[in-house]
């Protein structure tokens, strides 16, 4: 069977308000603190994507009760501290980066074995970053030449950490956080530069005493979680596509409606601002927050037309906006004049090679650029030609290519979409809804 692909009509103009779905971050941690909470957590805004459906079923594999009596509306058991239990078969995290690490921190001070795969793009992920860490805290476990599967052996004696991050990410420092709840000591995690700081928001919330003084998180083993109500806030990096969309066609503006805004996750209103672009922010007060949002900050975002120039992209802003340089690129690619992106060695290692994806498919739309070792150069055009590109499986590139339509002088095809159900379900409806002109043939 041929692989789904999207069919994106030139140009068109984009309007209209919209609320897109869940956080994705926010929703793989609100199941998995959950379930190891004393006691019941509601969450509702759950990202019923694959991927969070992924750490869904890998819970209930670990003996977690989950009932969903809505798509968006979750309910997770708790088991408590020590209530996991050892599942039967390997645990399958799909196209899951997220799920996969902060398991591995979850399940490597537990006193069973367990085997964690996926899909064949996080088969080709690095696990070692965090294998390594959790090995000094006493754990046993096994990745193949640094990739899935990950084979945890049950561990009695996981000890507390002192360790630096050589890289910023969350996924990293959440799993040796969840492994330092669970261990003897306080362990420490230190990061070479803001990363997002979903879980530690989210331990606060669960109860959990997190200590943060200037780039280091500490955590007190033993501590118990304790359930409670998580309202997930709209996905900024789904809202994503739609600011820079906006940016290129919205003659009217276009409004997004309660999206999360915890500032390690927007840098890309930054960069977008640094190139031009009219966009305003309307936090939400307190009241509009309530009780459950985790101190998440919200807001609605309204974005209008703008005429971007190209900028050389701040290395600090890197990890701020490290899932949304997909789209970040397309705006560069219709922006007056250079963009340059360093320092981002990390796009490598996502869900593809997004410097190599990116730059293939710019260079089929006739966008002049030149692939670095750490990043991207291009120089902007007014418009484009269609062709056909190959998001090469991952979501945002597949999702980057539809917004890059709209200043296109023919169509652009776009191979192997599937799994932008992992991270947004309802895509193609939201975006034509809005005014792309995407279809899948
Ligand atoms: C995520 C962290 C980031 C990000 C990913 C989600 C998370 O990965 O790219 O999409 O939820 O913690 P890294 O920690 O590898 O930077």
């Amino acid at each position: 069977m041929s692989k789904p692909r999207y069919l994106a009509g030139p140009g068109g103009t984009i309007g209209g308000e919209l609320d897109v779905p869940g956080d994705k971050s926010i929703s793989h941690r609100a199941l998995m603190f959950g379930g190891i909470a004393e006691g019941n957590t509601e969450i509702t805004g759950f990202l019923a994507g694959e991927d969070c459906l992924a750490t869904l079923h890998a819970l209930q594999s670990l003996g977690v009760r989950i009932d969903r009596p809505e798509e968006q509306h979750v309910l997770v058991h708790g088991v408590g501290p020590d209530g996991l239990r050892g599942a039967s078969a390997p645990l399958d995290m799909g196209n899951a980066g997220t799920a996969i690490r902060l398991f591995m921190g979850l399940l490597a001070p537990q006193r069973f074995d367990s085997t964690l795969i996926g899909d064949e793009s996080l088969m080709r992920r690095p696990m070692e970053r965090v294998a390594t860490p959790l090995r000094l805290m006493g754990a046993n476990i096994q990745t193949h030449e640094g990739r899935p599967p990950v084979e945890i052996r049950a561990s009695k004696d996981i000890r507390a950490i002192d360790y630096t991050l050589p890289v910023a990410s969350a996924q990293v420092k959440s799993a040796v956080l969840l492994a330092g709840l669970q261990a003897f000591g306080r362990t420490h995690v230190r990061e070479p530069a803001p990363s997002r700081d979903h879980t530690e928001r989210m331990l606060g919330a669960f109860g959990v005493e997190v200590l943060r003084k200037g780039p280091t998180v500490a955590i007190e083993g033993g501590q118990t979680l304790r359930g409670t109500t998580v309202k997930v806030p709209g996905d900024f990096s789904s809202a994503a596509f739609f600011i820079v969309a906006a940016c290129l066609a919205a003659e009217k503006g276009l409004l997004l409606r309660n999206v999360g805004v915890n500032p390690t996750r927007t840098g890309l209103i930054e960069l977008l601002l640094q190139m031009g672009a009219d966009i305003r922010v309307h936090p939400h007060g307190n009241r509009e927050r309530s009780a459950g949002t985790n101190a998440e900050p919200t807001a609605d975002i309204e974005v209008h037309k703008s005429r971007l120039r190209g900028i050389k992209v701040p290395e600090s802003l890197v990890p701020l906006s490290i899932d949304e340089f997909p789209v970040f690129f397309i705006a560069a690619a219709c922006a007056e004049g250079e963009t340059l992106v360093r320092g981002a060695l990390e796009l490598r290692v996502k869900e593809s090679d997004r410097l190599a994806a990116m730059a293939e498919g710019l260079t089929t739309l006739g966008v002049e650029n030149q692939l670095l070792a750490d990043g991207l150069w291009l120089r902007g055009a007014d418009h484009f030609s269609g062709g056909t590109v190959n998001s090469h499986g991952d979501h945002r590139i597949a999702m980057a290519f539809a917004v890059a339509s709209l200043r296109a002088q023919a169509p652009i095809e776009i191979l192997d979409v599937a799994n932008v159900a992992t991270s947004f379900p309802g895509f193609v409806s939201m975006a034509r809804a809005v005014g792309l002109q995407v279809e899948t043939p």
